[in-house]
């Protein structure tokens, strides 16, 4: 049996190790985007809210009364599942890297959600704000994706159809 509290911190610890994760997949793709600017200055506006709620976090699970030490078991699942959504190495990487990029914001949207129900129950304000305000910049994040799917799309097969016109990232 555990209590509220304690599947409250699993769960921060569980979001702390997928921001890591974030931060490393956003990171490297930002790294190889050669041709889609607005892509790259998206990435790199959510690395950097990203690092923002790592913090945040590890704020949360230190007034709780622990540590973000020992994430090994959910981090080494979660690094799994990005090291799979992360396209590199294909024809197409721009393409799957947004995919996958957005299906990771969904992932973290389903775990603020779960956190922000949890917080509230243990009466744990500070944890629910921070938490609605991670979720926040998540869902604009999932949006922008999703919104702009399409162009990114148009623009990699334009590329892709071009002579001696690099288009894979
Ligand atoms: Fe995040």
């Amino acid at each position: 049996m555990a209590t509220v509290h304690e599947n409250l911190l699993d769960w921060l610890r569980d979001a702390h190790a997928m921001e890591q994760q974030a931060e490393s997949m956003l990171t490297s793709m930002s790294d190889r985007i050669e041709n889609y600017p607005q892509l790259k200055v998206r990435i790199d506006q959510h690395i950097e809210e990203t690092r923002w709620q790592k913090t945040q976090i590890e704020s949360c699970i230190n007034r709780l009364g622990s540590s973000p030490s020992a994430f090994k078991d959910m981090a080494a699942r979660i690094v799994a599942f990005g090291q799979g959504l992360g396209g590199v190495a294909m024809s197409d990487e721009v393409v799957k890297g947004a995919m996958g990029s957005y299906i990771f914001e969904n992932m973290e949207i389903a775990s603020y959600r779960i956190i922000i129900a949890a917080a509230e129950m243990a009466g744990d304000a500070e944890t629910k704000r921070i938490a609605q305000e991670i979720l926040m910049q998540e869902q604009a994040m999932a949006d922008w994706l999703l919104n702009h799917l399409p162009e990114l799309t148009t623009q990699f097969l334009s590329r892709s159809e071009t002579p001696d016109v690099a288009a894979k990232r």
